[in-house]
């Protein structure tokens, strides 16, 4: 960054955001509010990926054979001071589907056991307790959560309800990728635990996005991708295993090398993509430069930013609580009487807005997600385009 950025910058002061906004390369074409598939890296992260790249390529085996321990072991450090946990409790690997499929895999789950899951949790996730659960080894059970919750405990009190003798253990998603609702996590995971529960956390979207180091989170385990809020570039996420419950877990892919009590046993996966792992260093530092507190804050302001305004707008209700806190950058609405798919592609061809119709929990919505290089301005003109097809 040109000039070093002061230690608070107040979400507010667009001049010092707008030298934040120059550190992207842009999309002239259009505005960019679907930021929640991945999150394009900063220009100083694409430019050591791009020189990793040609590193690697260039020197080929050698480096594999004799830098890249050294460099894959660095940024094993470098996440793990990150996220506040040790080294021998973190595995990078590609996404968050990965991870969950690496621990909901090689959970030791019993026949009978139950796993309570929510209406909005990730496709892919929900995909691997079902395999799961027709090769016999548990049952999920499902409760719904409300778009608009008054509180943490009656978040709390849903999946505490929901605990039979058999439950072994609850997944949830820490900030819910299609609302934005921010579920309160570590109040779960006490609850959890003192029924001696095991959570199973996704923090797919929260990681990088909220201040916060993964112990704070209460869980033993949980998984994170690292190209989304982190800026890394695309294929990489992390698995963190408190170290005590490592040889808990059984390797999903092929290993007999390494001790049960070593998380590299369950990282058997293959040669992959070496350079977007170099980058996650250079993506931690320009995190840093910028403050995860700041940027947390930023993403808040850009979201109430439009919120607050399309609020009150007649047709538009939006589907994130009220209270700015239990959401982030990610919001969604929907419009009375309009189809969600209608209002993305007309805001996106009359207005150069690009946003994604989706679905949660049988609800059509349309999801917005700014991002750090987004402007006030355009979330006005996010707002200004809805209110002419109010
Ligand atoms: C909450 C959540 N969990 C898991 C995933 C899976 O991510 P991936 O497909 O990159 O593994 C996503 C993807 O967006 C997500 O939003």
């Amino acid at each position: 960054m040109a000039t070093p950025l002061p230690a608070h910058i107040d979400p507010t002061d667009e001049a010092c955001w707008s030298g934040v906004r120059d550190q992207y390369v842009l999309n002239d074409d259009l505005i960019n509010l679907e930021n929640g598939f991945f999150g394009v890296p900063s220009k100083p992260v694409m430019a050591a990926f791009e020189d990793y790249n040609r590193q690697v390529n260039r020197e080929g085996t050698f480096f594999m054979r004799n830098r890249y321990p050294q460099r894959l072991a660095a940024a094993v450090k470098a996440l793990a001071a990150f996220s506040g946990v040790s080294e021998e409790e973190l595995l990078i690997v590609r996404n968050p589907t990965e991870a969950m499929n690496i621990l909901i895999q090689g959970y030791p789950f019993q026949p009978g056991d139950e796993v309570v899951i929510s209406n909005q949790d990730y496709d892919s996730v929900e995909e691997t307790l079902h395999m799961t659960q027709q090769r016999g080894r548990l049952k999920p059970v499902r409760i719904s959560l409300p778009f608009h919750p008054h509180s943490d405990e009656e978040i709390v009190a849903l999946y505490e309800q929901a605990i039979t003798p058999r439950t072994r253990a609850l997944l949830v998603t820490h900030l819910l990728h299609r609302t934005g609702q921010i579920l309160p996590v570590a109040k779960i995971a006490a609850m959890a635990q003192s029924r001696g529960i095991d959570v199973l956390v996704d923090a797919a979207h929260s990681f990088a996005h909220l201040d916060y180091r993964l112990p704070q989170l209460g869980s033993c385990f949980v998984a994170a991708h690292l190209h989304k809020w982190l800026g890394a570039p695309l294929g990489v996420g992390l698995l963190y295993i408190r170290k005590d419950r490592v040889s808990d877990i059984a390797p999903l892919f092929g290993d007999t090398t390494y001790a049960a009590s070593d998380i590299r046993k369950l990282g058997h996966f293959g040669t992959t993509p070496p350079a977007p792992v170099m980058a996650i260093e250079d993506a931690i530092a320009f995190h840093n430069s910028i403050g995860g507190g700041n940027k947390e804050a930023r993403l808040r302001y850009l979201k109430e930013r439009w919120v607050s305004r399309a609020r009150n707008l007649p047709g538009v209700e939006l589907m994130v609580p009220e209270d700015p806190q239990r959401s982030c950058a990610i919001a969604a609405f929907r419009m009375k009487g309009k189809d969600a798919k209608q209002v993305a592609d007309y805001l996106l061809q009359a207005h150069r807005i690009f946003t994604v119709a989706t679905k949660v929990a049988g609800v059509d919505v349309v999801r917005v997600t700014p991002h750090l290089y987004n402007t006030t301005a355009d979330l006005d003109r996010l707002v200004a385009a809805l209110a002419q097809l109010a």
